[in-house]
């Protein structure tokens, strides 16, 4: 028994959890996923698993994206970003839902079925029915060789290594940094991007596992903020355009790790309900980064405030506005928005992780939850 303790201990790398491994893994596993594709010094990106299907993916009328859990978050930050790059629209499915309601499926459809396990069965059954009917699938999977990379037509691993913890992390970013390498090559290809905003793209991506190692460096003080409001009731996050997708992965993180009721909401619709919930007990966790929707969110927090919420913002380094506002501030690196969600979720990964941990749970092996659901 001693010696499956010292076993454990040396699998987790000198790290309590799992998780925490995981998440700290993120500059390399990212790094992982963007090699031999991006090559920003020389402005060139390569996706070889795309490549016999590169017409058909360009002659798209539209694009589907299929997926559960993390991994639909994942999918709902790359309809962002392709419809942007590529103008192609994008609808993002939960897969369970598409697989049951006859979807309008033809030929030449693009299906992207995004998967961690590549097993889930859900994920699996939708797309088998949407090649069926002519559907071309990419599957954007981690486990090389899994049942949905084998059903795909074409695609891209995500190449994170192998993910131990049963809340997603370090699957997720790698999702995120592949999804948006397929958008900008479907966008090189049908020429809806400029050579600048490639090339600047290019960078950006190029900079993120740099960035996200910065972010990592928050740990210490996110688990101040995970001490202080670990016993709240529950918690809303908001975030909007590119981040609230991201609010809403660091609500299920935390549904899943710390059992604490969550929600993800984007933030300007804050005020068809949630509004409701906000009093001095309640932690408002808002991903405010500078991006296009910045002022916007501003206003959001002010109005948070004029009802006594508690503010953890997630902000740009240098921002100067909102900190004085807000009760808590998370400062993260600049990126363009297309790829700030890579870096902002980092604190929301560490906050999840941190009250799960201070609340005595097993953050690897949440109850009632698997790592893949292979069954309805
Ligand atoms: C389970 C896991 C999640 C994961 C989801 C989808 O619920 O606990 O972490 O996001 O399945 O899994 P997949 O392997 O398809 O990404």
């Amino acid at each position: 028994q001693k010696l499956d303790l010292e076993l454990a201990a040396i699998e987790k790398g000198g790290y309590d959890h799992f998780m925490l491994k995981e998440i700290f893994e993120q500059p390399q596993t990212i790094f992982d996923s963007l090699r031999g594709r991006l090559d920003a010094k020389n402005g060139t990106l390569t996706m070889g698993g795309m490549r016999e299907y590169g017409e058909a993916l360009q002659n798209a009328k539209r694009i589907v994206i299929v997926a559960c859990g993390t991994s639909w978050h994942a999918g709902l930050v790359a309809e962002y970003m392709i419809e942007e790059l590529c103008r192609i629209p994008v609808e993002v499915e939960y897969a369970s839902e598409f697989r049951y309601r006859n979807p309008v499926i033809g030929e030449g459809d693009v299906i992207i079925a995004v998967s961690q396990s590549g097993e889930t069965a859900d994920t699996l059954v939708a797309i088998e029915s949407a090649k069926e009917k002519g559907a071309i699938i990419l599957g954007v999977c981690n486990v090389v060789g899994s049942s949905i990379a084998r059903l795909s037509h074409a695609g891209a691993y995500t190449h994170a290594g192998p993910e131990i913890g049963v809340a997603s992390t370090k699957a997720f970013t790698a999702q995120l940094a592949v999804l948006c390498l397929i958008g900008l090559k479907l966008a090189e290809d049908k020429g809806t991007i400029t050579q600048q905003r490639f090339q600047h793209l290019l960078d950006e991506l190029d900079q993120i596992p740099d960035k996200v190692a910065t972010a990592l460096k928050l740990d210490d003080q996110v688990k101040k903020i995970a001490d202080k409001y670990k016993d709240a009731r529950d918690f809303l996050y908001l975030g909007r355009g590119y981040n609230f997708p991201v609010a809403l992965e660091g609500a299920l993180k935390l549904k899943e790790i710390s059992y604490i009721h969550a929600e993800g909401y984007p933030a300007a619709e804050m005020k068809h309900g949630p509004i409701a919930l906000v009093d001095e007990n309640l932690p408002v966790v808002i991903v405010a980064t500078k991006d296009s929707y910045y002022e916007k969110v501003v206003s959001n927090i002010q109005e948070i405030k004029a009802r006594k919420g508690k503010v953890i913002a997630v902000v740009t380094e240098g921002d100067t506005t909102i900190p004085p506002m807000a009760d808590d501030v998370i400062f993260v690196p600049a990126a363009d928005e297309l790829v700030a969600p890579i870096i902002s979720v980092i604190p929301l990964q560490l906050l999840a992780y941190h009250i799960g941990v201070l609340k005595g749970f097993d953050v690897d092996k949440p109850r009632n939850l698997a790592k893949s659901v292979t069954v309805e």
